[in-house]
């Protein structure tokens, strides 16, 4: 039986700082996004426990137990009980993410295994009792298990999703330079932006939502510029194409993002900045 999940990557439409436990942890309150890009994580007994990357970004990344998804299969493993066992599974991943990117590719690795598991060991375990194994491992997992648009706080355990539809002309760019999500935080975080106050109807206009979410920051912003300076040109390119909106870094970056009027903007913002800068990652 192979088992062969869907790890969607993710954004933050905004991302406030609202404190800090006394672990170091950041409590958050952020926006997140499931979006149309995802590794294909690919689950199967075995002999021996094993992980195999393919795909355009699976360079530079641990095969061993240091890999996020292998964390993930031994909390599960022990979270079940001593009947199963993590040595007994193959698990293959085709990483189409880019990495070290503010796009939860791990975490989603991650989320991916453990629903993967749950079918294959036969737990039956809800999202939720995922979620609070996996929070041990990442801050982003709850997320990636949900995989819904959400409001997310505390250190990223505490998911609200959102009730109404979104559909949002997004495109996605990365500069391929890889920034270190720990070293974000331990930078110290100088503007804590704290809760923001959310659209009070049940169903914003595409205008008014679109509105709030331009309203708000992403407090790492400053931070992951100390590790990839070409953040800002980034954002500034997005900024400059017709028909955006607004443009903001993701996560702890490299990603920025750009919200655009309309489809077709959005297309061709996507092959103007292809052309002006051919070694960026685009979307
Ligand atoms: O859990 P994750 O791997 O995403 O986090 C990497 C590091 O980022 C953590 O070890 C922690 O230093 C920092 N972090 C934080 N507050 C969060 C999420 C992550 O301080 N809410």
């Amino acid at each position: 039986m192979v088992i062969t999940e869907k790890a969607y990557g993710k954004i933050n439409l905004y991302l406030h700082i609202t404190g800090k436990r006394n672990d170091g942890y950041h409590l958050l309150d952020t926006l997140m996004l499931p979006v149309n890009i995802y590794d294909k994580v690919k689950i199967k007994p075995a002999n021996k426990f094993s992980i195999s990357l393919s795909g355009q970004f699976s360079e530079n990344i641990p095969l061993d137990e240091n890999n996020i998804a292998a964390k993930a299969a031994k909390v599960m493993a022990k979270a079940s009980g001593e009947n199963k066992n993590y040595d007994n599974i193959e698990i293959n991943i085709k990483k189409n993410i880019p990495v070290g990117a503010g796009m939860a590719g791990g975490s989603a690795n991650a989320a991916a295994v453990m629903r993967g598991l749950n079918i294959l060991w036969d737990l039956n375990y809800s999202i939720d009792k995922l979620a609070n194994i996996g929070i041990e491992i990442g801050a982003d997992i709850p997320f990636c298990l949900h995989q819904k648009p959400a409001f997310v706080s505390g250190i990223g355990e505490i998911i609200e999703p959102i009730k109404y539809k979104t559909s949002l002309n997004i495109v996605l760019v990365n500069p391929l330079i890889e920034v270190s999500t720990p070293k974000v935080f331990q930078a110290g975080v100088k503007h804590w932006s704290g809760k923001c106050k959310k659209p009070q109807s049940d169903n914003p206009s595409s205008a008014d939502f679109i509105n709030f979410i331009k309203n708000q920051t992403n407090d790492l912003l400053d931070n992951a510029l100390i590790q990839a300076p070409e953040i800002n040109e980034v954002i500034t390119t997005i900024e400059k194409q017709e028909g955006c909106i607004f443009s903001r870094m993701s996560g702890s970056g490299s990603t920025c993002f750009g919200v655009f009027k309309d489809k077709e903007s959005a297309q061709n913002a996507t092959i103007e900045i292809k052309k002006k800068s051919p070694k960026w990652w685009v979307y």
